[in-house]
């Protein structure tokens, strides 16, 4: 199997890159940011205190998260319910982001879903620690990156093109706040990792990039598997 681990901050434009690559490389695209959001909507559906750790791995066992996919691609699952419209709030991101994707237990429930996933099929995961505990031994490793002003600057312009009043210094103070919630993660960057900055490159100019890279290492393997 050939993997792709593209890791980095919030915002980077991680997910839209490695759909692209997915797309045309044939891989699976795997958004593992979405299984620590499912968690964190099953956690305050159920009214379980964020900031208790211990409450929180106790519920654990209770979760059964998943993937699909199917023609519009990840769908995330929350007991059989499709709740990838309902993890994208900024009540999810936050909770995911302050609260559980700190707790051991959980990042260690998603190690083996997340490896699993990869040894199934030829993927492109993206998220925070792929290159460095997920698949260490991923063919290819990018740690995706991109200006604190650059990255809210295309959320404002996300949030706009959705019709949804955004304030670009409202913005960047969001960045900057997960990027120092995230820093525990993203301080670790694999050393073998190829570093990209997407603040000067258009999203074509990246996906090219990494195509390069991707299909030179695919040869060097002697193909892909
Ligand atoms: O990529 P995202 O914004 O959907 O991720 C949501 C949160 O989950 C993010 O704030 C950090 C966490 N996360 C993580 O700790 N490790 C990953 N591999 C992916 C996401």
């Amino acid at each position: 199997m050939f993997a792709i681990a593209i890791d980095g901050p919030a915002g980077a434009g991680k997910s839209s890159v490695a759909k692209a690559l997915a797309k045309a490389l044939g891989f699976a695209y795997v958004d593992t940011g979405a299984l620590y959001r499912a968690i964190a909507l099953f956690m305050i559906e159920n009214q379980v205190d964020l900031t208790d750790p211990e409450a929180v791995s106790a519920r654990l066992p209770q979760v059964e998260v998943g993937l699909e996919y199917g023609p519009e691609g990840q769908r995330t699952l929350l007991a059989g319910r499709d709740v990838s419209q309902d993890i994208r709030t900024q009540e999810v991101s936050m909770a995911a982001s302050r609260w559980v994707a700190h707790i051991p237990r959980v990042r260690a429930f998603l190690l083996d879903l997340q490896r699993d996933l990869a040894r199934r099929a030829d993927v492109v995961m993206d998220g925070r620690d792929i290159g460095t505990v997920i698949l260490p031994g991923a063919q290819l490793k990018v740690f995706l990156t991109a200006s604190a002003e650059e990255r809210a600057r295309r959320r404002t312009l996300q949030l706009d093109a959705a019709g949804e009043a955004a304030d670009f210094d409202q913005v960047l103070r969001e960045v900057a706040q997960r990027d120092r919630q995230d820093a525990a993660q993203l301080e670790a960057v694999p050393p073998d990792a190829v570093r990209l900055d997407a603040t000067e490159l258009s999203f074509e100019q990246v996906v090219e990039k990494i195509l390069e890279l991707a299909r030179a290492r695919m040869d060097g393997a002697g193909g892909k598997g």
